[in-house]
């Protein structure tokens, strides 16, 4: 029986090339569509007809997330893998106190990065709930560290991303006792558009990144009830 995964923000960088990964690996993959212009899903979706669908997908809108789960819905009758990955981060992400924070950036962060994986969550529940795997996927990052925090700016992305992590462990509470498996990752510093261009100053292609943060969501662990988040080497970083 083909494997099936939802992954969000599916356009480019990471979310992208999870998609790529997926299918390579011979999974029936639907991707959550944010950037109607930009043309690399939909170019993919036409290379594996019938095993990628791009969705419209905002996570900041509950109408959209449930939307995207009813268009799934209508195609396949379950997800085994959800891979909350859509993710933000403000053009004025450097501006420490006193130099004029910005809040409705702050609210925008906190909305995409930390309630837009609960939304997705949510939606999709019908969908994971029948699933073969019943793993939920999340990639956070070391900035929700708040033990190893030494940043002096980045507000709204580390604490959007603190919160994400709360989110999650309070999801874990509720669903691994029905089943369900999770995985929390920082996938590293890579060469995405999360500042508008691509950042050639980065570590990692998307690519690469995405290999290992597979290896990581697809592999069994030993103990699924110890909730961690680790990062791109294998390293648990603290909450
Ligand atoms: N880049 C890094 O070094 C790094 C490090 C640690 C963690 N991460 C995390 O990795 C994940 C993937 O980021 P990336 O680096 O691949 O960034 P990216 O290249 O910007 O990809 C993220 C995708 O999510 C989309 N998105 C934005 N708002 C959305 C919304 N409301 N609903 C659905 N999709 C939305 C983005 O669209 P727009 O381009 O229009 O915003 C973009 O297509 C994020 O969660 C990020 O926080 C990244």
């Amino acid at each position: 029986m083909q494997p099936i995964a939802f992954v969000t923000g599916a356009d480019r960088g990471l979310g992208f090339a999870l998609c790529e990964g997926l299918l390579a690996r011979g999974w029936r993959v639907f991707g959550g569509r944010y950037m109607p212009d930009w043309p690399d899903l939909a170019a993919l979706a036409e290379r594996f007809p019938e095993m990628l669908h791009a969705v419209p997908l905002d996570v900041t809108s509950v109408e959209s997330t449930r939307a995207a789960a009813r268009a799934v819905a209508g195609m396949a009758e379950r997800v085994d893998l959800l891979i909350n990955n859509a993710g933000v981060i403000s053009p004025a992400v450097e501006r420490a106190v006193g130099e004029g924070l910005d809040y409705p950036e702050a609210h925008r962060e906190f909305d995409v990065n930390a309630l837009g994986a609960l939304r997705v969550v949510e939606a999709f529940l019908p969908l994971t709930d029948r699933g073969k795997m019943k793993r939920l996927c999340f990639v956070s990052s070391e900035a929700g560290s708040i033990t190893r925090c030494e940043r002096q700016a980045w507000y709204g992305y580390c604490m959007s991303k603190a919160a994400l992590n709360m989110a999650i462990k309070i999801t874990f509470n509720r669903l691994r006792p029905e089943g369900y498996t999770f995985r929390v990752y920082h996938p590293g510093w890579m060469r995405s558009y999360m500042h508008g261009s691509k950042n050639m100053e980065a570590d990692l292609e998307p690519e690469a990144a995405a290999a290992m943060a597979l290896h990581f969501f697809l592999e069994e662990r030993e103990d699924e009830d110890d909730l961690a988040l680790i990062d791109y080497q294998g390293q648990a970083w603290p909450w």
